[in-house]
């Protein structure tokens, strides 16, 4: 390490160069406006133009500052009065100094120093109404809900057995690709997604789904949110009439509303969702979504009839449907049911599927199957949104996929859930009784109770108190008569949690 002492005015200058073995990283040099004209000397002005972006909380506590070299090159003068500037900041205790981790902004600073305007909030007297939000912004639901339910223990629904995961595959795979990062991929990937991923979820979705489909329809997305939001996008007008499963998956309605369209709430029963409700409510509706392997909430699987009379309504209409199938490949009664796009002969479905379940969420990616004659508008979409899907992680997730991690996985998982999702069933019986009645566990990693008598948000807000985190089902109603209950997830709650996971929930029922 060779630490350079440069005497100047008096003060002795070290450490805050050093040239350590560790090449430390220097920081951002601040917006400093230098004049070389002025009387000031540009060392009081360096020292000042600090002192204020300090004090100004533009450059905080911890921050590393750039070296005087570097500083000095940027804002085209010597080093000398750079060195002076940083000198006197040192010995005023604004900034700090260690041999070999270089200068950083003082952490000790008073806070009546450091806590000056740090916030970024709108002056007071500028009034609300002259703080115009776009109308279907200002409509959109809150998503702070969102972070409070992540993590909470038994039941939080869209969990996965995360401790189940191979994460030594996954890491094995990272690191390959990591390792072979070239200068070519750093360049913008394919708008629709890594060709090689492309390939292997039509293999996968053509053999475990029945899903009719060639590499070249897939389009890579962040997840099937955005899926559903690019196919909006693609095919739906501000006011068009778009079916809604009642209830349905709130998100997706978001979706729609964004785009200011119409949700027709249609009803889900037995079969899934009443194609003649929806004809009756709005017949030349121009799309529907649906998840017709697994209903999201109630956990239906819709009929075959039902499934002919859908796609019978769409040619007939020239109306679309939006297949979200997006946690089938978990079934546990029945082999699995094939998606609709698959009995689709007049490429009336857009298919849309998830990672997010099968895998684990924050991957965050999906893929829509789209007709072949829409692909290049879905592009056009896409490329108005997000121009292309960032690359690595499809490249890990094709050979995931390809090399079989994917397919395994699902094999061990599937056992994993159902026992679950038995032990589950079997406390809830134990617990409850004939109180409950248990809709949907068939497939995936969630199932509903249905309870009378009862305001399932109220229940929710009780059990959270005694930090049991309930997802009320009567939210997912759109309409006036929604049933009370809850959606239970079991996907992050081990065989052995349930049972006190259960009682507990019993105890929060028993307290009405
Ligand atoms: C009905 C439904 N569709 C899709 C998803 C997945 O969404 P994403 O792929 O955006 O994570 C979920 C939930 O996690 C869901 O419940």
């Amino acid at each position: 390490v060779a630490t350079r002492n440069i005497h100047l005015t008096g003060i002795l200058y070290s450490h805050y160069d050093s040239y350590a073995v560790k090449r430390v990283p220097s920081g951002i040099s601040p917006v400093i406006a230098i004049d070389k004209k002025a009387a000031k000397p540009l060392y009081r002005q360096l020292y000042d133009g600090y002192r204020k972006a300090i004090v100004d909380g533009n450059v905080r506590a911890g921050q590393r500052v750039p070296s005087t070299r570097v500083l000095a090159q940027e804002l085209a003068i010597s080093r000398m009065p750079v060195l002076s500037a940083y000198a006197q900041l040192l010995a005023e205790g604004y900034f700090e100094s260690r041999v070999g981790s270089g200068t950083i902004v003082s952490r000790l600073l008073p806070e009546r120093i450091t806590a000056v305007r740090t916030s970024n909030a709108p002056p007071a007297r500028i009034s609300p109404e002259r703080r115009r939000l776009s109308k279907r912004c200002s409509t959109l639901p809150s998503a702070e809900g969102f972070y409070r339910r992540r993590g909470l223990g038994p039941f939080v629904v869209s969990q996965v057995a995360a401790e189940h995961f191979p994460l030594q595959a996954w890491n094995r795979l990272m690191t390959r690709h990591s390792r072979s990062m070239h200068a070519r991929s750093l360049d913008f990937g394919d708008p629709m997604g890594l060709k090689e991923l492309r390939e292997a979820i039509a293999i996968h979705l053509r053999t475990a789904r029945g899903v009719r489909c060639e590499a070249q329809q897939i389009m890579i997305v962040s997840g099937s949110q955005q899926g559903l939001e690019i196919t909006a996008r693609a095919l739906l007008d501000p006011e068009n009439r778009v079916w809604m499963e009642e209830p349905g998956y709130n998100f997706a309605r978001s979706v729609f509303a964004f785009m200011r369209c119409r949700v027709v709430t249609v009803p889900v029963d037995t079969e899934g969702l009443s194609v003649a409700a929806g004809m009756r409510k709005w017949r030349e509706a121009r799309a529907a979504l649906v998840t017709p392997s697994h209903q999201y909430p109630l956990g239906v699987t819709m009929s075959a009839s039902r499934r002919l009379q859908l796609l019978d309504w769409a040619e007939r209409y020239g109306s679309w449907i939006i297949e979200d199938d997006y946690d089938s490949e978990y079934r546990y009664e029945s082999m699995p049911v094939t998606s609709l796009q698959g009995l689709d002969r007049n490429s009336r479905v857009v298919y849309i599927g998830t990672f997010s379940k099968v895998l684990f969420p924050s991957l965050r990616l999906g893929y829509v199957v789209i007709p072949t004659d829409l692909v290049e508008r879905f592009l056009a979409v896409r490329f108005a949104m997000d121009i292309s899907p960032a690359t690595f992680h499809q490249a890990v997730l094709a050979d995931f996929v390809r090399e079989g991690e994917l397919a395994r996985h699902i094999r061990r998982m599937r056992l994993l859930y159902a026992e679950r999702r038995s032990a589950l069933i079997e406390n809830l019986r134990n617990e409850l009784g004939s109180f409950v009645e248990i809709a949907g566990a068939e497939a995936g990693m969630h199932l509903c109770v249905m309870l009378k008598g009862i305001s399932d948000r109220e229940m929710a807000v009780r059990a959270a108190r005694q930090n049991l985190h309930l997802l009320p089902l009567s939210p997912f109603y759109a309409g006036n008569a929604p049933q009370q209950g809850f959606i239970l997830g079991f996907g992050s709650t081990s065989v052995e949690e349930m049972p006190d996971a259960v009682r507990k929930l019993r105890i929060v029922l028993d307290s009405r």
